[in-house]
C-alpha cells in the first residue's frame, strides 16, 4: 500500500480585469486529501468526508473528476489498483473561494506523486481544471492553477494545455463572507451565463491593459497600483455585481475603510478586498461583513497569500 496526504488552500479567481486568467492563493481555508493506492481492481472508494465543511459535499465529484480525467486524458492504467481517499473539507462551498479547485488540485498533486507520473505544475492544473467540469459544469483552471502553485498566478488557456506562471506576492486581503451558498447548486454556472457574450472592443482593451498593468504592478512591488485596477472591470463585474446583494454598500463600506481595491471573488458572493497590512485587513473586513449583513448574513474574514499544494 501506499498512501500520501496534501493540503491545497483556498482561493479568489479574477481579481477584477483578470477574469479566467488571474488568481490568488489565501490561506484562510484549506482542503486535504488522503490518498491509498491499493491492490484492487480499478475502484475508487471514498472512505470518510470529515471537517467543518463536510455536510456540504454531497458528491465529492472533483476527486473522483480527476481520477477520471487521469484514466480517460493521460491514459493512466489504474485498473489493477483501487484507490481509497479521504477528504478534509476545510473550503466552505459555493462562495467563490475556490473550493472544488482546492480538492482537485490536491488529488491532482498528490495522485502525481503516489503514481511516480511526474506531472509538470501545468499539467497538474490541466488535470485538476478538466476535473472541475465535474462540479461546476465546465472546466475552470484559475482557481485550481492558484492552489497548486500558491501566491499569485496567471494563465493562458490553450486548447490541449495551460500556460501557468506564478508570481510572488505576500499581502493581506479582506473578505466578506456569507454564510450560506445564496444562490445554491450550479452558481458558478449561473454566474457565467450573466455575462454579455461578445464584448466591445473599447471595452476589452480597457480590461487587458489593466490586467497587464497589475502583473507588471506586482513584479514591480507597488500593490497600490495592484488594487487600483482591481476594481476596474468593465466587463465582468458589472454584469454580476447587478445580482450580489449590497455589492455596492459592501464596495463603500471598504472604500471607506482606505482598502487598496475591492471586487467579488471568483464567481461571488464573496467580496475581496486588497488591504495594507493585517491589521488593516481586519478593520476592512468587519465594515464589509457589517455592511453584508444588511442584506445576507455575512462573516468578515482575512487571508495572506498562501503557498501551493504540498504533503503534510
Ligand atoms: N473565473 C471563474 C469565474 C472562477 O469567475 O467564473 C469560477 O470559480
Amino acid at each position: 500500500m501506499k498512501s500520501i496526504k496534501v493540503r491545497a488552500y483556498c482561493s479568489s479567481a479574477n481579481l477584477g480585469p483578470g477574469f479566467d486568467a488571474l488568481a490568488v492563493a489565501l490561506d484562510a481555508f484549506y482542503d486535504e486529501v488522503e490518498i491509498k493506492i491499493v491492490n484492487g481492481s480499478g475502484k475508487v472508494f471514498i472512505e470518510r468526508i470529515y471537517g467543518p465543511y463536510a455536510e456540504q459535499v454531497k458528491n465529492p465529484s472533483t476527486v473522483t473528476g480527476v481520477i477520471d480525467v487521469l484514466k480517460n486524458v493521460k491514459g493512466v492504467h489504474l485498473d489493477d489498483v483501487d484507490i481509497v481517499v479521504e477528504l478534509y473539507k476545510g473550503v466552505p462551498i459555493g462562495v467563490g473561494l475556490g473550493s472544488s479547485g482546492a480538492s482537485a488540485a490536491a488529488t491532482a498533486y498528490g495522485l502525481s506523486h503516489l503514481l511516480s507520473l511526474n506531472l509538470k505544475p501545468s499539467e497538474v492544473v490541466y488535470i485538476a481544471g478538466l476535473a472541475e467540469a465535474y462540479a461546476a459544469g465546465s472546466p475552470h483552471f484559475d482557481n485550481v492553477a492558484a492552489s497548486t502553485l500558491g501566491k499569485l498566478v496567471v494563465l493562458a488557456i490553450l486548447e490541449k494545455e495551460i500556460i501557468v506562471k506564478q508570481i510572488d506576492f505576500d499581502t493581506w486581503f479582506a473578505i466578506a463572507m456569507p454564510t450560506k451558498n445564496i444562490f445554491g447548486e450550479g452558481k458558478t454556472k449561473m454566474m457565467r451565463e450573466v455575462l454579455p457574450k461578445t464584448v466591445e472592443l473599447r471595452k476589452a482593451v480597457a480590461n487587458w491593459s489593466r490586467l497587464a498593468i497589475m502583473i507588471t504592478s506586482v513584479v514591480q512591488g507597488d500593490i497600490e497600483t495592484f488594487g487600483k485596477m482591481m476594481e476596474l472591470d468593465e466587463i465582468v463585474e458589472p454584469a454580476r455585481s447587478k445580482l450580489i446583494p449590497c455589492y455596492k454598500e459592501v464596495k463603500e463600506a471598504a472604500k471607506k475603510m482606505n482598502s487598496l481595491g475591492v471586487t467579488i471573488s471568483g464567481a461571488g458572493p464573496s467580496i475581496i478586498a486588497l488591504t495594507k497590512s493585517r491589521g488593516h485587513a481586519e478593520e476592512v473586513a468587519e465594515a464589509m461583513a457589517n455592511a453584508y449583513s444588511k442584506c445576507v448574513e455575512a462573516v468578515p474574514i482575512i487571508a495572506r497569500t498562501a503557498p501551493g499544494a504540498h504533503i503534510v
